[in-house]
């Protein structure tokens, strides 16, 4: 924990006083190395990673206006999307803004009109910002692509969530496996992203949810409040119980959320999917890693799909206020997914109950 010096906003970007900030493990892979950039781009790019103003999941209210902007104004309520959308590249014309251009500098935390920094230590050194939002502070500055304006009568550190965790999980089960009605869907990991997925099957109208977890209140929670109708403690009890379930068939989707994706989890977790069915990885693997185990002759002979997912493969102008209509309706629960709140000081142990199993989402409070 440090001071920080923020500058004023320049064209395109506004001043955010937050509200709250979510954990989630993303921030963790940042932390541990597993999302360092290539040195050889971060050169090019003049991009010093580190230090960076950690935290890319938040909601608060807008405080000053930088030339140029059109699209917001001071006290405008908004939820820091991880994705920025620009609306104009190829991606977002087509309604992928999950793939925005602008997501090709998100690693590099520097603004997005001009490659520099708003966020300097008290020493004057140049500061990244994870996701171009940098959510670990009470005030941020970001680009206007990075805001979506919400309803001003919506809680702030509930809206909060849908910057990261609930539109990436939701959207894992809703776009990305695009669970239909009837199916047979399995969920691995039940963090801030796949207990989103599970309440997102569910929705969808899945027959049956299988939610898998080591942690037994997680599974619980999961049966309990947001849709699931089996829970199993590893992949291995999952397959055992889905075999008999449907009585060989397996599953349509599997959706994979666990803290880290490693490459031995492919195939046990494929080897659930049905013939022609899909398996989902939206959980986050080391950014060198490429060694996956899979059956390819599985994989082809029974037409399977095996897809990548960001953010859900949502669109944060649309799905994120779309979420927020579920949530007045009390159809999407958020209110329960936040296990504990913290101080900003307190964001340490935070990750550490995270990563000891005590949390589907923990949230800091400005
Ligand atoms: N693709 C994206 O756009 C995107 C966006 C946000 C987060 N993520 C990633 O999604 C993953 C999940 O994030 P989170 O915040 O929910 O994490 P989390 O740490 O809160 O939850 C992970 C859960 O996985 C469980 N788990 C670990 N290994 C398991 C295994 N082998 N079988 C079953 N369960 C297992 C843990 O017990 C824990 O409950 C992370 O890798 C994160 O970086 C991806
Ligand atoms: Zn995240
Ligand atoms: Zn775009």
């Amino acid at each position: 924990m440090e001071d920080i010096e923020l500058d004023d906003p320049k064209a395109g970007e506004v001043k955010i006083k937050l509200t709250a900030a979510g954990l989630c493990h993303s921030d963790e892979h940042l932390r541990t190395g597993d999302m360092v950039l290539d040195p050889e781009i971060a050169e090019l790019m003049g991009w010093n990673q580190f230090p960076c103003v950690g935290g890319h999941e938040g909601a608060g209210e807008v405080v000053e206006v930088g030339p140029g902007v059109t699209t917001l104004q001071e006290g405008d309520h908004i939820v820091l999307s991880f994705i920025p959308s620009c609306g104009r590249c190829p991606s977002c014309a087509m309604g992928r803004q999950h793939l925005c251009d602008y997501g090709s500098v998100l690693l590099g935390g520097r603004q997005i009109s001009d490659n520099t920094s708003r966020h300097h230590s008290a020493k004057g050194e140049d500061l990244g910002t994870m996701c171009l939002t940098g959510t670990f502070s009470p005030y941020t500055v970001v680009n206007e692509a990075s805001c979506i304006k919400i309803d001003p009568w919506i809680p702030l550190d509930k809206a909060a969530l849908l910057g990261c965790g609930v539109t990436t999980g939701w959207g894992s089960a809703v776009n990305a496996a695009n669970v239909q009605a009837g199916e047979t869907v399995v969920v691995i990991g039940l963090g801030g992203i796949g207990i989103n997925a599970v309440q997102g099957a569910a929705l969808a109208g899945a027959r049956h949810v299988i939610a898998v977890d080591p942690i037994d209140w997680k599974r619980e929670r999961a049966v309990s409040t947001f849709g699931a109708t089996h829970a199993a403690a590893s992949v291995e009890e999952a397959q055992a119980m889905l075999a008999e379930m449907t009585w060989g068939a397996n599953a349509d989707k599997v959706i994979l959320t666990t803290g880290i994706a490693t490459g031995d989890l492919i195939q046990p977790m494929m080897g659930m999917v049905t013939k022609g069915g899909r398996g989902v990885v939206t959980a986050v693997a080391p950014i060198v890693q490429e060694d996956v185990k899979l059956n390819l002759f599985d994989l082809a002979m029974q037409r399977k799909e095996l897809v990548g997912c960001i953010f859900g493969n949502s669109n944060p102008r649309r799905d994120i206020t779309r979420l927020l209509r579920l949530y007045e309706d009390g159809k999407l629960k958020l209110d329960e997914l936040i296990t504990r709140t913290y101080t900003l000081d307190e964001v340490n142990q935070g990750y550490q109950d995270m990563l000891d199993g005590k949390n589907l989402r923990g949230l800091i409070k400005y």
